[in-house]
Protein backbone atom coordinates (compact mmCIF):
# COMPACT_ATOMS: atom_id res chain seq x y z
CA UNK A 1 0.00 0.00 0.00
CA UNK A 2 1.35 3.61 -0.85
CA UNK A 3 1.79 6.07 1.89
CA UNK A 4 3.69 8.85 3.12
CA UNK A 5 6.00 8.53 5.63
CA UNK A 6 8.50 10.20 7.61
CA UNK A 7 12.29 8.56 7.50
CA UNK A 8 15.64 9.48 8.22
CA UNK A 9 18.68 10.37 6.52
CA UNK A 10 21.78 7.97 7.55
CA UNK A 11 24.49 8.85 5.34
CA UNK A 12 25.33 10.46 1.50
CA UNK A 13 28.11 10.35 -0.26
CA UNK A 14 29.86 11.61 -3.92
CA UNK A 15 30.12 8.57 -6.03
CA UNK A 16 30.62 10.49 -9.08
CA UNK A 17 30.24 14.01 -10.55
CA UNK A 18 26.83 14.93 -9.87
CA UNK A 19 25.97 11.37 -8.80
CA UNK A 20 24.67 10.82 -5.38
CA UNK A 21 24.29 7.93 -2.93
CA UNK A 22 21.82 8.20 -0.27
CA UNK A 23 21.14 5.63 2.41
CA UNK A 24 17.48 6.41 4.54
CA UNK A 25 16.15 5.02 7.22
CA UNK A 26 12.53 4.23 6.21
CA UNK A 27 9.81 1.55 6.94
CA UNK A 28 9.19 1.51 3.25
CA UNK A 29 12.20 -0.32 2.78
CA UNK A 30 10.54 -3.74 4.30
CA UNK A 31 8.73 -4.83 1.42
CA UNK A 32 10.39 -3.53 -1.64
CA UNK A 33 10.64 -5.35 -5.04
CA UNK A 34 13.97 -4.24 -7.88
CA UNK A 35 12.70 -1.53 -10.14
CA UNK A 36 10.01 -0.13 -7.46
CA UNK A 37 10.88 3.99 -7.15
CA UNK A 38 9.70 6.20 -4.00
CA UNK A 39 8.35 10.42 -4.54
CA UNK A 40 10.94 12.05 -2.46
CA UNK A 41 9.36 15.44 -0.96
CA UNK A 42 11.70 18.59 -1.62
CA UNK A 43 11.51 20.50 1.93
CA UNK A 44 11.04 24.07 -0.67
CA UNK A 45 7.58 24.63 -0.76
CA UNK A 46 8.02 26.07 -4.48
CA UNK A 47 8.78 22.49 -5.93
CA UNK A 48 5.54 21.05 -4.68
CA UNK A 49 5.73 17.11 -6.46
CA UNK A 50 7.73 14.15 -4.96
CA UNK A 51 10.40 13.60 -7.39
CA UNK A 52 10.64 10.00 -8.73
CA UNK A 53 13.63 7.97 -7.56
CA UNK A 54 14.19 4.42 -8.30
CA UNK A 55 15.76 2.27 -5.09
CA UNK A 56 19.18 1.07 -5.55
CA UNK A 57 18.84 -1.65 -2.76
CA UNK A 58 17.99 -2.10 0.83
CA UNK A 59 19.93 -3.10 3.67
CA UNK A 60 19.74 -7.00 4.96
CA UNK A 61 17.54 -6.10 7.80
CA UNK A 62 14.82 -4.57 5.41
CA UNK A 63 14.82 -1.64 7.58
CA UNK A 64 16.61 1.29 5.38
CA UNK A 65 16.59 1.92 1.20
CA UNK A 66 19.01 3.53 -0.38
CA UNK A 67 18.54 6.04 -3.59
CA UNK A 68 21.28 6.89 -6.58
CA UNK A 69 20.94 9.67 -8.16
CA UNK A 70 21.70 12.49 -10.77
CA UNK A 71 21.60 16.15 -9.86
CA UNK A 72 19.10 17.39 -12.51
CA UNK A 73 17.31 20.35 -11.34
CA UNK A 74 16.46 22.49 -7.93
CA UNK A 75 14.54 18.99 -6.59
CA UNK A 76 17.62 16.96 -6.78
CA UNK A 77 20.32 19.95 -6.22
CA UNK A 78 18.11 19.93 -2.61
CA UNK A 79 18.41 16.30 -1.93
CA UNK A 80 22.48 16.85 -2.42
CA UNK A 81 22.57 18.76 0.28
CA UNK A 82 20.25 16.08 2.86
CA UNK A 83 22.83 15.16 6.07
CA UNK A 84 22.72 12.64 8.57
CA UNK A 85 19.71 13.09 10.81
CA UNK A 86 18.23 15.42 8.68
CA UNK A 87 13.96 13.92 7.83
CA UNK A 88 12.77 13.28 4.86
CA UNK A 89 9.21 12.56 3.36
CA UNK A 90 9.30 9.92 1.27
CA UNK A 91 5.90 8.27 -0.89
CA UNK A 92 5.91 4.51 -1.15
CA UNK A 93 6.63 2.30 -2.07
CA UNK A 94 5.87 3.14 -6.05
CA UNK A 95 5.16 1.27 -9.26
CA UNK A 96 5.81 -2.83 -10.15
CA UNK A 97 9.25 -3.70 -10.08
CA UNK A 98 11.14 -6.51 -12.20
CA UNK A 99 9.70 -9.94 -12.38
CA UNK A 100 12.36 -11.72 -10.34
CA UNK A 101 10.26 -15.30 -10.87
CA UNK A 102 10.33 -15.29 -13.97
CA UNK A 103 14.01 -15.82 -14.04
CA UNK A 104 14.32 -18.85 -12.68
CA UNK A 105 16.73 -21.12 -13.73
CA UNK A 106 17.44 -19.17 -16.78
CA UNK A 107 20.35 -16.94 -18.12
CA UNK A 108 19.53 -13.42 -17.57
CA UNK A 109 21.15 -9.81 -18.81
CA UNK A 110 21.11 -6.98 -16.94
CA UNK A 111 21.30 -3.77 -19.28
CA UNK A 112 21.60 -0.19 -17.75
CA UNK A 113 22.30 3.38 -18.88
CA UNK A 114 23.70 6.05 -16.66
CA UNK A 115 20.61 7.23 -14.26
CA UNK A 116 18.89 3.90 -15.05
CA UNK A 117 21.77 2.19 -13.50
CA UNK A 118 21.14 2.17 -9.72
CA UNK A 119 17.55 0.23 -9.79
CA UNK A 120 19.33 -2.88 -11.41
CA UNK A 121 21.54 -3.03 -8.33
CA UNK A 122 19.01 -4.86 -5.71
CA UNK A 123 17.91 -7.03 -9.05
CA UNK A 124 21.47 -8.45 -9.33
CA UNK A 125 21.75 -9.03 -5.58
CA UNK A 126 17.80 -10.93 -5.53
CA UNK A 127 18.67 -13.03 -8.50
CA UNK A 128 22.33 -13.88 -7.43
CA UNK A 129 21.23 -15.05 -4.05
CA UNK A 130 22.72 -12.17 -1.76
CA UNK A 131 19.62 -11.08 -0.82
CA UNK A 132 16.86 -12.06 1.16
CA UNK A 133 16.87 -15.46 1.86
CA UNK A 134 19.94 -16.16 -0.18
CA UNK A 135 18.51 -18.49 -2.70
CA UNK A 136 19.75 -18.22 -6.24
CA UNK A 137 17.54 -17.17 -8.64
CA UNK A 138 18.65 -17.12 -12.17
CA UNK A 139 20.81 -19.81 -13.84
CA UNK A 140 23.53 -16.70 -14.75
CA UNK A 141 23.50 -13.04 -14.56
CA UNK A 142 25.79 -10.80 -17.15
CA UNK A 143 25.27 -6.96 -15.96
CA UNK A 144 26.21 -4.90 -19.10
CA UNK A 145 26.64 -0.81 -17.99
CA UNK A 146 26.70 1.92 -20.29
CA UNK A 147 28.68 5.22 -19.20
CA UNK A 148 29.28 8.05 -20.96
CA UNK A 149 32.95 8.33 -19.66
CA UNK A 150 35.55 7.11 -16.88
CA UNK A 151 33.31 8.39 -14.30
CA UNK A 152 31.49 5.33 -14.04
CA UNK A 153 29.88 4.70 -10.33
CA UNK A 154 28.28 0.93 -8.58
CA UNK A 155 30.72 -0.63 -11.05
CA UNK A 156 32.39 -2.60 -8.09
CA UNK A 157 29.36 -3.26 -6.57
CA UNK A 158 27.86 -5.03 -9.22
CA UNK A 159 31.32 -7.01 -9.58
CA UNK A 160 30.41 -8.65 -5.77
CA UNK A 161 27.44 -10.19 -7.21
CA UNK A 162 27.65 -11.08 -11.24
CA UNK A 163 30.16 -10.65 -14.25
CA UNK A 164 29.75 -6.69 -15.22
CA UNK A 165 30.89 -5.93 -19.23
CA UNK A 166 31.09 -1.78 -19.55
CA UNK A 167 30.53 0.09 -22.54
CA UNK A 168 31.92 3.82 -22.82
CA UNK A 169 30.76 6.48 -25.22
CA UNK A 170 34.57 7.72 -25.58
CA UNK A 171 36.12 4.21 -25.26
CA UNK A 172 37.88 4.91 -21.38
CA UNK A 173 37.09 1.46 -19.97
CA UNK A 174 35.21 -1.53 -21.42
CA UNK A 175 33.70 -1.56 -25.17
CA UNK A 176 34.10 2.26 -26.92
CA UNK A 177 30.28 2.81 -27.67
CA UNK A 178 27.26 1.75 -26.56
CA UNK A 179 25.89 -1.47 -24.13
CA UNK A 180 24.74 -2.94 -27.95
CA UNK A 181 28.30 -2.43 -29.06
CA UNK A 182 29.55 -4.48 -25.79
CA UNK A 183 26.92 -7.22 -26.11
CA UNK A 184 28.46 -7.95 -29.64
CA UNK A 185 31.96 -7.68 -28.91
CA UNK A 186 31.22 -10.14 -26.17
CA UNK A 187 29.06 -12.46 -28.01
CA UNK A 188 26.77 -12.15 -25.07
CA UNK A 189 23.49 -14.29 -24.99
CA UNK A 190 20.61 -15.17 -22.77
CA UNK A 191 17.12 -16.14 -22.22
CA UNK A 192 16.09 -12.82 -20.91
CA UNK A 193 16.81 -9.14 -20.62
CA UNK A 194 15.92 -6.67 -17.81
CA UNK A 195 17.35 -2.94 -18.87
CA UNK A 196 16.66 0.53 -18.06
CA UNK A 197 17.79 3.72 -18.94
CA UNK A 198 17.66 6.75 -21.90
CA UNK A 199 14.64 6.05 -24.48
CA UNK A 200 17.57 5.17 -27.19
CA UNK A 201 18.78 2.64 -25.10
CA UNK A 202 15.58 0.73 -24.24
CA UNK A 203 15.02 1.09 -28.74
CA UNK A 204 18.53 -0.39 -29.10
CA UNK A 205 17.75 -3.17 -26.51
CA UNK A 206 14.05 -4.29 -27.71
CA UNK A 207 15.93 -4.95 -30.90
CA UNK A 208 19.16 -6.86 -29.71
CA UNK A 209 16.52 -9.04 -27.44
CA UNK A 210 14.30 -9.87 -31.06
CA UNK A 211 17.98 -10.93 -32.41
CA UNK A 212 18.55 -13.37 -29.50
CA UNK A 213 15.37 -14.13 -29.23
CA UNK A 214 15.59 -13.28 -25.82
CA UNK A 215 12.59 -12.07 -23.64
CA UNK A 216 12.69 -8.52 -22.44
CA UNK A 217 11.82 -5.81 -19.79
CA UNK A 218 11.96 -2.52 -19.90
CA UNK A 219 11.96 0.31 -17.20
CA UNK A 220 10.77 3.53 -18.56
CA UNK A 221 11.45 6.16 -16.23
CA UNK A 222 9.94 9.33 -17.96
CA UNK A 223 8.97 12.38 -16.68
CA UNK A 224 6.24 12.00 -13.52
CA UNK A 225 3.76 14.27 -11.47
CA UNK A 226 1.55 13.07 -9.07
CA UNK A 227 3.56 8.83 -9.27
CA UNK A 228 0.35 7.72 -7.92
CA UNK A 229 -2.11 7.46 -11.51
CA UNK A 230 -4.16 10.52 -10.68
CA UNK A 231 -2.89 12.83 -13.72
CA UNK A 232 -2.13 10.95 -16.64
CA UNK A 233 1.23 12.74 -16.93
CA UNK A 234 3.08 9.62 -17.71
CA UNK A 235 0.75 8.05 -19.96
CA UNK A 236 2.41 5.67 -23.05
CA UNK A 237 1.42 3.73 -25.75
CA UNK A 238 0.65 0.08 -25.19
CA UNK A 239 -0.31 -2.81 -27.54
CA UNK A 240 -3.23 -3.88 -25.58
CA UNK A 241 -6.17 -1.67 -24.89
CA UNK A 242 -6.47 -0.62 -20.91
CA UNK A 243 -9.14 -2.50 -18.89
CA UNK A 244 -11.07 0.92 -17.74
CA UNK A 245 -10.03 3.48 -20.04
CA UNK A 246 -10.38 0.78 -23.62
CA UNK A 247 -7.85 3.03 -25.09
CA UNK A 248 -4.00 1.63 -26.13
CA UNK A 249 -2.44 3.85 -23.19
CA UNK A 250 -0.57 2.81 -19.65
CA UNK A 251 0.39 5.13 -16.83
CA UNK A 252 3.74 4.68 -16.19
CA UNK A 253 4.05 5.20 -12.67
CA UNK A 254 1.24 2.44 -11.73
CA UNK A 255 1.26 0.22 -14.43
CA UNK A 256 4.76 -0.17 -14.88
CA UNK A 257 7.92 1.67 -14.52
CA UNK A 258 8.50 -2.28 -16.27
CA UNK A 259 7.06 -2.75 -19.04
CA UNK A 260 7.13 -6.58 -20.99
CA UNK A 261 8.99 -4.61 -24.22
CA UNK A 262 6.94 -6.33 -26.52
CA UNK A 263 3.44 -4.81 -25.02
CA UNK A 264 4.64 -0.91 -25.16
CA UNK A 265 5.45 1.22 -28.20
CA UNK A 266 8.73 3.27 -27.41
C1 LIG B 1 10.26 5.98 -12.19
C2 LIG B 1 11.44 6.93 -12.20
C3 LIG B 1 12.59 6.57 -11.56
C4 LIG B 1 13.69 7.44 -11.57
N1 LIG B 1 14.82 7.02 -10.93
C5 LIG B 1 15.89 7.83 -10.91
C6 LIG B 1 17.08 7.41 -10.23
O1 LIG B 1 17.16 6.31 -9.65
N2 LIG B 1 18.12 8.27 -10.22
C7 LIG B 1 18.05 9.52 -10.86
O2 LIG B 1 19.03 10.25 -10.85
N3 LIG B 1 16.95 9.91 -11.50
C8 LIG B 1 15.87 9.11 -11.53
N4 LIG B 1 14.74 9.54 -12.17
C9 LIG B 1 14.72 10.89 -12.76
C10 LIG B 1 14.41 11.91 -11.66
O3 LIG B 1 13.08 11.72 -11.20
C11 LIG B 1 14.54 13.34 -12.19
O4 LIG B 1 15.89 13.58 -12.54
C12 LIG B 1 14.12 14.34 -11.12
O5 LIG B 1 12.73 14.25 -10.87
C13 LIG B 1 14.47 15.76 -11.55
O6 LIG B 1 13.98 16.63 -10.55
P1 LIG B 1 14.67 18.03 -10.30
O7 LIG B 1 13.76 18.87 -9.46
O8 LIG B 1 16.06 17.88 -9.81
O9 LIG B 1 14.79 18.61 -11.76
P2 LIG B 1 13.73 19.46 -12.60
O10 LIG B 1 13.96 20.90 -12.28
O11 LIG B 1 12.34 18.91 -12.43
O12 LIG B 1 14.27 19.12 -14.04
C14 LIG B 1 15.64 19.38 -14.36
C15 LIG B 1 16.02 18.68 -15.66
O13 LIG B 1 15.88 17.26 -15.51
C16 LIG B 1 15.07 16.74 -16.55
N5 LIG B 1 14.25 15.63 -16.03
C17 LIG B 1 13.26 15.71 -15.12
N6 LIG B 1 12.71 14.47 -14.92
C18 LIG B 1 13.37 13.62 -15.72
C19 LIG B 1 13.27 12.23 -16.00
N7 LIG B 1 12.35 11.45 -15.43
N8 LIG B 1 14.14 11.68 -16.87
C20 LIG B 1 15.06 12.44 -17.47
N9 LIG B 1 15.21 13.78 -17.27
C21 LIG B 1 14.37 14.36 -16.42
C22 LIG B 1 14.19 17.91 -16.97
O14 LIG B 1 13.78 17.76 -18.32
C23 LIG B 1 15.12 19.07 -16.83
O15 LIG B 1 15.94 19.24 -17.94
C24 LIG B 1 13.63 8.69 -12.20
C25 LIG B 1 12.45 9.07 -12.84
C26 LIG B 1 11.37 8.20 -12.85
C27 LIG B 1 10.11 8.63 -13.53
S1 LIG C 1 2.41 10.65 -12.93
FE1 LIG C 1 0.33 11.15 -12.61
S2 LIG C 1 -0.66 9.48 -13.62
FE2 LIG C 1 1.41 8.93 -13.68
Amino acid sequence: MKKKVNSTVLSQEELASDIYSLWIESELAADVKPGQFVGVYPSDKSTLLPRPISICEVNDERTALRLVYRTAGKGTREFSHLKKGRNVQLLGVLGNGFPVDECEGKDVILIAGGIGVPPMLQLAKELSGFAGEGVRKAKSVTVVLGYRNADVFLKEEFEQYAGVVIATEDGSIGTKGNVGDAIREGKITGDIIMSCGPMPMLRAVKSIAAEMGAKAYISLEERMACGVGACLGCVCKTTHKDAHSLVNNARICTDGPVFDAEEVDI
